[in-house]
C-alpha cells in the first residue's frame, strides 16, 4: 500500500463535526469513483502533454462521448484536480489541463481501484456479515489483483533489492552466492517482489505460487515484461501445501501472511521448504502494537481494509484464523512460535505502512 497517512489521531469532539468529517469522507468517496474513470479510461492518459483541451478535443482522443467528457472534465476542474483556463467561457469552449504529471496522478489510482473493487462486493459482504462466511477473491474482480499489484510495485522495484535485501546481512550473502539460490515467493499476487528480486540478484532464481489464477496470469505477463521470465516461475499453488520440502535459500511472502485462512499451517509448510540456513521474510502491515481507538490514519486503513476486503476473504476458508488486516506483532510472534520457528526478528524497512518480520526456522 502506499500514501501519505501521518497525521494525529482523530478525535471528532461534536455531532457537527463528525458529521462534517463524514460528509466529506462522501465527497473524497465520489472524487475516488470520478478519478478512477479517468484512470480506467485513459483521460488522464489523453490529457498528457496537451496545453489545453476542450470537451470534444478529449472525446475523440480518448474515444469517449462528448456529453460525458464535459460533465468528467468540469468535475475534475471543480474538484481542483484539473486546471480551466477560463470558466466564463462556453461549455464546448472551456480548455483543460493536467495540474501535475501524470506519476503524481497515478500514485493514488490503485486505491480508486481497490476501492471500487470492494464497493462491487457490498450485497455478498451483508450476507457474509451475517452468516459468518466470506467474499472470494474472484468476486473483486481485475480491479483488485492489479491494484494489489500497483500499490506494493514502486517500493518493491526502487528499494527491496536495492535497500531492504542487503539490509540483512545473511540473506544478502546467499542471495550472492554459489551455487545460485533458489527462492520462494508465497503468495505472490502480481509478481513484483520476484521480479525485484531477480533484478537485484542477477543468477537466483525464483518460483512465485498463489491460489488466484489471475494473479498468476498477471504475474507471467509482468515478468516477460521486466526480462526476468527465464528465471522466475509463477504457479497456482497452495501456500500451504508442503510440496517442495527442503528446496528453497530463502523465501518471502509480501502483504498476505494475514490474508490466508491458516496462517499457522502455511508457515509451518514455508519451514520445511527452506534449506539448511534459510530463512522466510514476512512483510506485512505496520500495525501498532495493540488497539488504541481512535486510531492514527494508518489503522484507520488498515481496519477499512480489513472490513471491505482481507477478513471477509480469509473467512471464504473453514478453519480460518479469521486474522483480518490489522495483525499486530504478537499475533505474528504467536503464529510463528505455533509453526515450529526458533526466533523473529523485526526489521524496520523504512516504509510507511509496512514492517518486516525475518522468521528463523
Ligand atoms: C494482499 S495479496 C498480496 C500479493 C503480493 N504478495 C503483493 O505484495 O502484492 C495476498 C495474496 O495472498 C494470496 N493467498 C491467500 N491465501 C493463499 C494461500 N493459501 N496460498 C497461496 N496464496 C494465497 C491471495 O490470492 C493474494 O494474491
Amino acid at each position: 500500500m502506499t500514501g501519505h497517512v501521518e497525521g494525529s489521531p482523530a478525535v471528532e469532539t461534536s455531532r457537527e463535526a463528525l458529521s462534517e468529517r463524514l460528509f466529506d469522507a462522501g465527497l473524497g468517496m465520489l472524487d475516488t469513483l470520478v478519478v478512477y474513470l479517468g484512470d480506467r479510461l485513459g483521460l488522464y492518459r489523453a490529457m498528457a502533454g496537451h496545453e489545453g483541451m476542450t470537451s470534444a478535443d478529449l472525446a475523440s482522443r480518448a474515444g469517449i462521448h462528448e456529453r460525458y467528457a464535459r460533465e468528467w472534465l468540469e468535475h475534475q476542474a471543480a474538484a481542483g484536480i484539473l486546471e480551466v483556463d477560463d470558466p466564463e467561457a462556453g461549455p464546448g469552449a472551456r480548455r483543460f489541463r493536467l495540474l501535475t504529471d501524470l506519476d503524481s496522478l497515478y500514485s493514488m489510482a490503485p486505491m480508486a481501484r481497490s476501492i471500487v473493487a470492494c464497493a462491487t462486493v457490498m450485497p455478498q459482504l451483508q450476507e457474509a456479515f451475517r452468516t459468518g462466511g466470506g467474499v472470494s477473491k474472484t468476486a473483486y474482480g481485475q480491479d483488485a489483483v492489479e491494484a494489489q499489484g500497483d500499490f506494493n510495485r514502486p517500493w518493491l522495484l526502487q528499494s527491496f533489492g536495492a535497500e531492504h535485501l542487503p539490509g540483512i546481512p545473511e540473506v544478502h550473502a546467499r542471495l550472492l552466492a554459489d551455487p545460485p539460490a533458489q527462492v520462494a515467493d508465497v503468495a505472490c499476487g502480481a509478481g513484483w517482489a520476484s521480479i525485484a528480486m531477480a533484478k537485484a540478484y542477477a543468477r537466483l532464481t525464483v518460483d512465485g505460487f498463489d491460489l488466484d489464477a489471475a494473479s498468476i496470469d498477471l504475474a507471467r505477463r509482468n515478468a516477460a515484461e521486466a526480462g526476468v521470465a527465464d528465471r522466475v516461475r509463477f504457479d497456482v499453488r497452495d501456500a500451504a501445501d508442503p510440496a517442495a520440502a527442503g528446496k528453497y535459500d530463502f523465501a518471502v511472502m509480501v502483504e498476505a501472511l494475514h490474508d490466508v485462512s491458516q496462517p499457522v499451517a502455511v508457515l509451518a509448510a514455508i519451514r520445511g521448504m527452506l534449506a539448511p540456513g534459510g530463512s522466510l521474510l514476512v512483510i506485512d502491515e505496520k500495525t501498532g502494537e495493540r488497539f488504541t481507538a481512535p486510531a492514527n490514519p494508518a489503522e484507520r486503513l488498515f481496519y477499512g481494509y480489513s472490513v471491505v476486503s482481507c477478513l471477509p476473504e480469509a473467512m471464504t476458508d473453514r478453519p480460518t484464523a479469521g486474522t483480518g488486516t490489522v495483525m499486530r506483532p504478537d499475533t505474528l510472534r504467536r503464529y510463528a512460535r505455533e509453526a515450529g520457528y526458533r526466533d523473529v526478528e523485526v526489521l524496520d524497512l523504512g516504509l510507511e505502512l509496512m514492517r518486516g518480520y525475518r522468521l528463523i526456522p
